[in-house]
C-alpha cells in the first residue's frame, strides 16, 4: 500500500497509462476512465447543418457555399465540408485552389489544419475530392477517420456546414444522422419532391428526431415554392409521421447559371439583386429556426462523432 486513497489510486494509474499513449489513446484512455469514475463530461460543439436532397443537380453546392459566405459575415465561425465524396466542387464555387482534401486527410497525409483553406470571403472550407473513386466509396476505416475529424471541428467552431452529395449512399445517409438539422434542397417539379420525400422517408426510418428544413430552389413563380413545400409536408406527415420546416424559396435565375466556376460567389460580388437578398432572407431564418449559432453544451457520448459512430451500427 502508498498510503494514497482508493479513489486517488485509480486516477494515479489512469495518469500513468494516459502518458504512455500517444493523443489519440490518450483520447480514448480518458474517457474509459471517466465513464469508470461515473464523471459525466460535456464540452461545447457547434451546430452541424447537412444539406441534402434526393434529385441530384437542385443546387444544394450553391445554396452551401453562399450561406457559408453569409454566415461567417453574420459573424459565426464557419467551417464548410465538402462531403461530396469523390465529386467535389465547393473549392470551385468559393474560388480557392486548394492543394490538400479530406482524401489527403482521411489518408492521414496531412492534418486538418493543413487541409483547411480560408476562402477569399472568409468562411473555411475542408475540400472535397474530386473524381477519386476510393473516395466516392469511403471505407469503414475512412468513415471513422471522418467521423473522429468532424467530431474535432465541431469542438472549436461555431456551425460546420456540411454539403452532401445527391441521394441516399451510405456515407451520405449517415452524416444526414449525424448532424443537428438536415436542410433539404428541392425544386418545384414533381420529379424532384418525390426524391425529397425518399431522402425524408429513409432518414426517419433510421433517426425519428431527425430535424428537417426545405428550401425550394428554382422557383419560376414567386410563391410557388411554399405551395411544393406544402405538398412535401403533407405527404411526409401522413406517410412517415414527420413535420417538415419551411425555410424558403429562391428563384430560378439565369445570373447563377452564368456566374463562371472560380469567380467569388454571387452574394459577394452582387449582394443586392434578387437571389442574394433571398439567400440572405435564408440564412437569417436558418439562425433564428437554429436558435443561433453559438457552440451548445454536449455530453460527450452525444456529440458529433458519438453520433456519427453511433448511427454507423445500423446502417
Ligand atoms: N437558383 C438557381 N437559378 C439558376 N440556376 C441555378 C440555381 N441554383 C443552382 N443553379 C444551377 O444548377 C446547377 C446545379 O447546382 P449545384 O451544383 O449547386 O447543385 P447540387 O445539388 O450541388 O448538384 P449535385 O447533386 O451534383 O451535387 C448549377 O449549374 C447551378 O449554377
Ligand atoms: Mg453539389
Amino acid at each position: 500500500m502508498d498510503g494514497t486513497a482508493p479513489g486517488r489510486q485509480t486516477e494515479t494509474k489512469a495518469n500513468a497509462a494516459r502518458s504512455a499513449l500517444g493523443p489519440r489513446g490518450r483520447g480514448l484512455f480518458g474517457r474509459l476512465f471517466d465513464g469508470l469514475r461515473g464523471v459525466p463530461t460535456s464540452r461545447r460543439e457547434a451546430m452541424t447543418i447537412a444539406i441534402a436532397s434526393g434529385k441530384g443537380g437542385t443546387g444544394k453546392s450553391f445554396l452551401a457555399t453562399s450561406l457559408a459566405v453569409l454566415l461567417h459575415r453574420q459573424g459565426a465561425r464557419t467551417v464548410l465540408v465538402d462531403c461530396d465524396f469523390g465529386l467535389a466542387c465547393d473549392h470551385l464555387l468559393l474560388g480557392v485552389k486548394p492543394t490538400l482534401t479530406l482524401q489527403n486527410l482521411l489518408a492521414g497525409q496531412c492534418t486538418i489544419d493543413q487541409a483547411l483553406v480560408t476562402s477569399p470571403c472568409g468562411p473555411r472550407l475542408l475540400p472535397g475530392a474530386s473524381g477519386v473513386r476510393r473516395m466516392a466509396n469511403p471505407s469503414d476505416k475512412d468513415l471513422l477517420a471522418f467521423a473522429r475529424e468532424l467530431g474535432g471541428l465541431a469542438g472549436r467552431e461555431d456551425v460546420l456546414l456540411l454539403d452532401l452529395g445527391a441521394g441516399i449512399a451510405p456515407a451520405t445517409v449517415l452524416t444526414m444522422l449525424a448532424a443537428d438539422w438536415i436542410v433539404l434542397v428541392t425544386q418545384p417539379e414533381i420529379a424532384a419532391l418525390v426524391d425529397a420525400y425518399a431522402v425524408v422517408k429513409c432518414i426517419a426510418q433510421l433517426n425519428a428526431r431527425a430535424r428537417f428544413l426545405v428550401v425550394v430552389n428554382r422557383v419560376g413563380t414567386p410563391g410557388r415554392g411554399e405551395l411544393a413545400f406544402q405538398r412535401l409536408t403533407e405527404v411526409a406527415k401522413a406517410h412517415v409521421g414527420v413535420e417538415l420546416r419551411y425555410l424558403g424559396e429562391l428563384p430560378d435565375d439565369d445570373s447563377v447559371m452564368q456566374h463562371r466556376l472560380g469567380q467569388l460567389p454571387l452574394v459577394a460580388t452582387d449582394p443586392s439583386a434578387a437571389t442574394p437578398q433571398a439567400l440572405a432572407a435564408l440564412a437569417k431564418t436558418l439562425e433564428l429556426t437554429c436558435g443561433g449559432f453559438s457552440p451548445r453544451e454536449v455530453a460527450s457520448d452525444q456529440g458529433l462523432e458519438a453520433r456519427f459512430r453511433q448511427h454507423r451500427l445500423f446502417l
